[in-house]
């Protein structure tokens, strides 16, 4: 029999939807010992609530987080809402003795991580942040490589992350669906938002970063206010890019934007070591570019990793060799990864610790972007 963990789900937009399908299809492919049980929806809107919790399967609904977060007959919180209300969702909910997933970024900034972090590990509580993108088999792939010393010392690293959904004057800042243009519900712009998984993955894959010099620009300086009415002025960055240096050695571009136009969710990351390189897009996000120096020198090349075979990561759980799967699957794997971790009493990381080396990366980033010098992260 599975041992279940009942979910408390806060949030019921994006991330809410996402992560219920991977609590939701979790267990028709990975035999695990705990069962995610979708214990309860919670929103301020009760018919908005209501209706979530039908569609997707929940059993119950709260209007308030904190009466959800003291819920007896709930293991695990998970926190899908805009950034401003991570941390005293997560403070409350590890004082009431609950797991947590939360989404990223971590916090508003390090300060509000470190808070979170020392939370969780007084309370003893299982915690993660949805860095999804750990979790694409090609990534993850990317990762075996780079570990297996394939690459050989790594001297580059360059990621992208751009949009261009915001470069109209006329779209307001605030409210239900533009949070992420208030600085007071986002904490930043693009930084926090896309370069915070572009951080994560390089870390994750790369080592640690020491110090970054970056420009941010916000080419709209005023908006109008979805929750006020008024025009205000915009305190995100709505462009970033950094020079930044990591503890190997290697040097990296980061570069990140909503006014990149044509381009909706142009995650790429290339790494070039001493034997190898590789290359990784989200818009092909199955396939890993991977050019080996070793090869046999009239036929070297680019070789088009197809990442679906069935000793790829994660891919056994799914189809036959050769059957793509998507981006909704990266969550899937976290949920996956998360019960196993549970099971056998080993955090699934990215912890809030991990995500907080994330956040002082994107402190140090905004804090160069305003002195213009390199800053220490
Ligand atoms: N991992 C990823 O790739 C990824 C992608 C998108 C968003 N995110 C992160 O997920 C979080 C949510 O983003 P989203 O795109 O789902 O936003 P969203 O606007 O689609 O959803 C936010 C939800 O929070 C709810 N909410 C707001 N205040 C609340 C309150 N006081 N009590 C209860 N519910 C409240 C809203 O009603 C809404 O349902 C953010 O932190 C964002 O950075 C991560």
């Amino acid at each position: 029999m599975a041992k279940p963990l009942r979910i408390g789900m806060i949030g019921y937009g994006f991330m809410g939807r996402a992560h219920s399908n991977g609590y939701n299809r979790v267990a028709n492919f990975f035999d695990l010992e705990y069962h995610p049980v979708l214990q309860a929806a919670c929103a301020r809107d009760a018919a908005n609530a209501k209706a979530f919790a039908d569609k997707w399967g929940y059993q119950s609904v709260e209007t308030d987080w904190r009466k959800l977060v003291e819920r007896k007959d709930i293991d695990a919180v998970d926190i899908c809402t805009p950034n401003n209300l991570h941390k005293e969702i997560a403070l409350a909910a590890a004082a009431n003795g609950k797991m947590i997933l939360c989404e990223k970024p971590l916090a508003m900034n390090a300060a509000e991580g470190e808070e979170m972090c020392r939370a969780v590990e007084k309370a003893k509580v299982l915690n993660t942040v949805w860095y999804n993108y750990r979790r694409v088999p090609a990534v993850t792939f990317a990762k075996q490589l780079i570990d297996s010393g394939k690459l050989g010392k790594i001297f580059h690293y360059r990621a992208n992350f751009l949009q261009d959904w915001t470069i109209s004057a006329d779209l307001p800042q605030g409210g239900a669906a533009l949070w992420r243009l208030d600085v007071a519900a986002a904490g930043s712009g693009v930084t926090g938002d896309l370069l915070a998984h572009c951080i994560d993955t390089a870390i994750w894959l790369n080592g640690g970063i020491t110090t970054v010099n970056a420009m941010t620009e916000t080419f709209i300086k005023e908006r109008k206010h979805n929750l006020t009415g008024k025009v205000e002025k915009v305190g995100i960055d709505d462009a970033c890019a950094f020079l930044a240096r990591f503890e190997n050695g290697s040097l990296a571009t980061f570069e990140s934007t909503r006014y990149a136009r044509g381009h909706k969710a142009l995650y790429t990351f290339e790494i070039n070591g001493e034997h190898a390189s590789i290359f990784w897009d989200l818009h092909d996000l199955h396939r890993l570019q991977y050019f080996d120096h070793r090869d046999q020198g009239t036929t070297r090349g680019w070789r088009s990793i197809h990442v679906t075979d069935g000793d790829h990561p994660y891919m056994g759980k799914w189809w036959v060799p050769g059957l793509a799967i998507g981006y909704e699957h990266s969550f899937v794997h976290q949920v996956a990864d998360f019960l196993e971790g549970l099971a056998k009493g080993q955090p699934a990381g990215p912890t809030f610790r991990d995500a907080l080396e994330t956040q002082r990366v994107c402190d140090a980033v905004l804090a160069s972007a305003q002195s213009g010098a390199w800053t220490n992260v």
